[in-house]
């Protein structure tokens, strides 16, 4: 190998039934005598907050509750949300929720500690080190945010979601409880579940990190495909094929909420040191013109940007396949990567993710608009196995519309 590359992660992971119980031991350890703690009425509601916080109370940590998370966080709650944590002062941070919650947490934190607005972090690693220390506790299974080095927010002026990439953003310690999973509605089961999924795919399908980085702007913290992210992503596929539909189909399932948060994690330590890439930036162009989750728009998406990864990532995909359930022994490989978009398809239908464009309501005429935003971020582009042009993303759009 000419190449190097790196393997990054939480400090700390402790996964399993009420690890979220950890919070105030972790918090304790590492000197952290005041936390904000960022959650949402819906977790508040599901009795979840209480779980994680009154624990906290009593072992005398001074805490402030803030339940100013919403789905896909805009800007007008990261100003929030910074505002009432400036006021509290806080030694650390807690991020209790989803993706959306974890990412608030992650942008809250980053602001408290450096200053600014969250526009100046925009892109890859522009931070200039170390946040308020955070805890994450994921609610979902999906996003990886907990182990990740991303965080990712809506603003209504850019008109595309903005992320940003540091090493500084992975959290101090993660704590997957899959108990607090069990709460989650189908249709979240589903979505965040998917984009796992996709985490994985995208990561095992990425350019190979010995052609990674790619010219100038060369500077990136994805690092393309190498052995460990791959070993990530299989399990989680692996996972994904086993406990995705069972969790949405059978939601107090313990086995296949465990096996869906163990997937979510895994896959966001795969994303989050190989990337992803046409899926997730053509998402988040599109998920500023229609109303969409970011895990239903990915789910919607994969098997078009796969399509387009055939001739370049057969074998990859044959394997998925199998990963996936299919018997492949018959096959050639050709017709076995096209059958692991066919089992994604599968999935996707059984989970109820739309599956066309049309069924958001997304406007037919803004398909080129949408694909010229989502070509310009360069960040996850350049992570595909073959290089998307401003045609072929239009392609894809008219195909999934
Ligand atoms: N930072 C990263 O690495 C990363 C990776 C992928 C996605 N994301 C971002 O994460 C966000 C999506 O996160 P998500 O898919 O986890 O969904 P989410 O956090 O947006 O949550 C969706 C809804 O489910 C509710 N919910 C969450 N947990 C619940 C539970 N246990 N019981 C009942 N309701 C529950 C929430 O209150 C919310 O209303 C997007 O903004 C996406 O861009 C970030
Ligand atoms: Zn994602």
């Amino acid at each position: 190998m000419r190449t190097i590359w790196s393997f990054g992660s939480a400090s700390q992971v402790f996964f399993g039934q009420n690890a979220s119980l950890r919070t105030g031991e972790m918090a304790q350890k590492h000197g952290l005598r005041k936390l904000f703690v960022i959650s949402d009425p819906i977790l508040d509601q599901a009795g979840i907050v209480k779980k994680v916080v009154d624990p906290l109370f009593s072992s005398g940590i001074d805490v402030a509750v803030h339940l100013g998370g919403e789905p896909e966080p805009s800007l007008a709650a990261i100003l929030k949300s910074v505002e009432a944590a400036r006021a509290f002062g806080p030694t650390g941070l807690v991020g209790l929720g989803g993706g959306s919650n974890m990412d608030l947490a992650k942008l809250t934190s980053k602001i408290l500690a450096h200053g600014g607005h969250p526009r100046d972090y925009t892109g890859d690693d522009r931070l200039p080190g170390p946040i308020v220390p955070l805890i994450c506790i994921p609610t979902t299974a999906g996003t990886g945010s907990e182990v990740s080095h991303a965080d990712v927010y809506t603003d209504p002026d850019a008109g595309i979601k903005i992320g940003s990439l540091s090493p500084f953003l992975r959290p101090l310690v993660a704590l997957v409880d899959p108990l607090l999973t069990l709460s989650c509605p189908p249709k979240v089961t589903a979505d965040s579940g998917i984009d796992a999924l996709t985490h994985a795919i995208e990561a095992f399908t990425a350019i190979s990190n010995e052609q990674f980085p790619l010219p100038e702007p060369g500077r990136s913290l994805y690092q393309g495909k190498n052995p460990m992210g791959d070993l990530m992503a299989e399990k989680t596929i692996r996972l994904v094929g086993k406990h995705l539909a069972q969790a949405v189909e059978k939601p107090l399932s313990m086995a296949d909420r465990e096996g869906m948060a163990l997937a979510a994690t895994l896959g966001g330590l795969a994303f989050s040191n190989v990337g992803v890439g046409a899926v997730h930036a053509l998402e988040y162009a599109i998920a500023t013109v229609v109303h969409v989750s970011h895990g239903a728009g990915n789910g919607l998406l994969l098997p078009f940007v796969l399509s387009e990864f055939v001739g370049v990532r057969a074998a990859e995909l044959g394997q998925i396949a199998t990963w996936l359930g299919v018997d492949t022994t018959q096959m050639d490989q050709d017709m076995a990567a096209k059958k692991a978009i066919d089992a994604i398809v599968t999935l996707r239908k059984r989970i109820g993710i739309p599956d066309r464009l049309r069924e958001l309501g997304f406007p037919r005429e803004k398909t080129a608009e949408v694909a010229a935003k989502a070509v310009a971020v360069e960040r996850i582009m350049r992570v595909t196995p073959r290089r998307l042009d401003l045609s072929d993303c239009i392609r894809i759009l008219e195909n999934a519309w």
